[in-house]
């Protein structure tokens, strides 16, 4: 455990809150007051410090530009129902954080250094977590490389930055997905399970592809034979077929979401039939036909559960149950609501308290 951490903070003059329309907030496009940023030179992390949220300044060549050498994080603070602020499994983000940073060469963020900087800087903009109904506050800390160098190679400077945003709900509705058989987003030995900006970007056109014929996301398969389900948009996937609750199993394509931990968790803790493993495209269609799909949904921090209504697959769409007759992703979107509240029992010990 490191000592507390000398972090600077210079506050802005006056607040932007009252600019806010916390009765319709947008997902991701308004940002808090301040943001945290610590610089990485000659193999250590220095110069921590808290300043107003503003543009960045940096050199055109600026190796993360060029090759997309960066690694983010995604997590969210909520305020319970005493009004305290509560973050869900920050120390599980700060371990996936150096989990991708090691896959992209970014030098390791200690989890103090993350666990800190994240405290502090909700410390100065703790009125910014919302505390209606399905908001939150966003977290996104991120790590990305700052050599002034166009040569490529791993950079020698990086940045590590937080910034949060007050969030409302990432869908707006259930999800129409559509299975791709042509493009991939990952593949064996590849980048997959880590959260690279890149696997991003390469998801953009093919999602845009889909939301042309009326889909929101995409659900990605295999990059061998297109033949078995991966993860659906940014997030994991789950089907519950015969009551028993199924995903794919975690492996170098599928990222490990900590929403995807959460649930299996909970239903495992609930007694129910859990199986992570290979799960064929035959076998979602033949269910979602004979009548046996009872649920399918996303889990990911930002949409949190996102329902999936629809599935395309070749041509075909099949409508899922309605989304009231879902029991369990119902059940389990409302346990994890009552724990960030306070609600119900923290037995996982997910949440952090400052
Ligand atoms: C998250 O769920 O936090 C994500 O990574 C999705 C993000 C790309 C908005």
């Amino acid at each position: 455990m490191l000592d507390t951490l000398d972090i600077s903070i210079q506050k802005v003059p006056s607040s932007r809150i009252n600019e806010v329309d916390f009765d319709n907030i947008p997902f991701g496009k308004v940002y808090s007051d301040h943001m945290f940023i610590a610089d990485y030179e000659d193999g250590q992390w220095s110069d921590l410090r808290i300043v107003p949220y503003a543009n960045l300044s940096m050199a055109p060549a600026s190796s993360v530009i060029h090759y997309g050498q960066s690694v983010f994080e995604g997590l969210k603070a909520y305020k319970n129902n005493d009004g305290e602020a509560v973050v869900f499994r920050p120390d599980a983000n700060a371990k996936r954080l150096n989990r991708s940073a090691e896959r992209m060469c970014i030098p390791e963020v200690p989890e103090e250094l993350f666990m800190q900087a994240m405290t502090e800087l909700l410390k100065v903009d703790k009125d910014w977590i919302p505390n209606k109904e399905n908001t939150a506050l966003y977290i996104r800390p991120y790590v990305f490389a700052m050599d002034d160098y166009i040569g490529i190679k791993p950079s020698e400077k990086y940045r590590f930055m937080i910034i949060t945003c007050p969030v409302g709900a990432y869908y707006s509705e259930p999800v129409k997905v559509k299975i791709e058989t042509e493009f991939t987003r990952a593949a064996k030995g590849g980048t997959g399970y880590a959260k690279a900006a890149g696997n991003y970007a390469g998801s953009l056109y093919p999602a845009k592809l889909a939301q042309k014929q009326g889909y929101h996301q995409l659900v990605w398969t295999d990059a061998t034979e297109h033949k078995y389900i991966e993860e659906s948009g940014t997030m994991n996937i789950m089907f519950v077929i015969n009551d028993t609750l199924i995903t794919p199993e975690a492996s170098s394509t599928i990222l490990k979401g900590i929403t995807r931990d959460s649930v299996l968790t909970l239903a495992r803790d609930w007694g129910m039939k859990v199986e992570e493993r290979k799960i064929s495209i035959t076998e979602v269609i033949e269910a979602a036909k004979n009548g046996t799909l009872q649920d399918a949904f996303g889990a990911g921090t930002a949409a949190t559960i996102a329902h999936i209504k629809l599935i395309g697959h070749e041509g075909v769409d099949y409508t899922l149950p309605p989304i009231e007759q879902r029991a369990f992703s119902n059940k389990v979107l409302k346990a994890m609501d009552a724990i960030k509240l306070g609600e119900a029992e923290d037995k996982f010990d997910w949440i952090y308290k400052f």
